[in-house]
């Protein structure tokens, strides 16, 4: 199974970033290769530009349409996902969702935006084909601290959500078998 994270905040250190690197290493037995892409390390001008051709740009929509699972990480900014996500989505071709898993994972500063995943985000993977999208992840900043060396780290309670939200997945897969 190849696995591709999107790493949607333009922060470094982010809470979103560190939930989409524990749903990876949920992942890990399940993933033939696994890979995450910092959008915040896209060319900023290329994003902006829309440019589909510039290298870096064309390997990120490359990998995920190469992908099997998408594993979508955002911070909640304004009540949806982020900007920083939404440049990057827009590039994808029509369909490139189509036929692939899709996990999305957010973080937000509390509970009151927990539906930003089904108005705003939702709507858009749909939009780009996605017809198996797993039960969302989503998670307050209070559920993930800070940490010394790892910038965050998700409260354990976390990977157990996160393993309920990829069960179909595993389930489905022939290792499980
Ligand atoms: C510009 C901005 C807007 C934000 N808007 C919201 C919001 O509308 N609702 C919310 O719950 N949190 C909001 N937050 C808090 C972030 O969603 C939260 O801290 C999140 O965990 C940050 O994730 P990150 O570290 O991956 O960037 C906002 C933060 C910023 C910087």
């Amino acid at each position: 199974m190849n696995i591709v994270g999107l790493q949607g905040s333009p922060s470094l250190g982010s809470r979103s970033g560190s939930l989409l690197h524990l749903a990876h290493s949920r992942l890990r037995d399940l993933a033939t290769s696994q890979r995450s892409i910092s959008l915040r390390d896209l060319p900023a001008e290329a994003l902006m530009h829309a440019q589909f051709d510039h290298p870096l740009i064309r390997d990120a929509l490359r990998a995920v349409q190469g992908a099997d699972v998408v594993l979508v990480a955002t911070p909640i900014y304004k009540a949806a996902y982020s900007g920083l996500l939404k440049t990057f989505l827009d590039l994808l071709p029509p369909d490139a969702l189509r036929g692939k898993t899709v996990l999305p994972l957010a973080t937000g500063g509390s509970i009151a935006h927990l539906l930003a995943i089904d108005y705003a985000l939702k709507p858009v993977l749909s939009a780009l084909g996605a017809r198996d999208i797993l039960d969302s992840v989503y998670a307050t900043d209070a559920q993930i601290p800070k940490h010394p060396k790892l910038g965050h780290e998700p409260a354990s309670e976390l990977a157990e959500r996160i393993d309920n939200a990829l069960r179909t997945l595993v389930d489905r897969s022939p290792i499980s078998a």
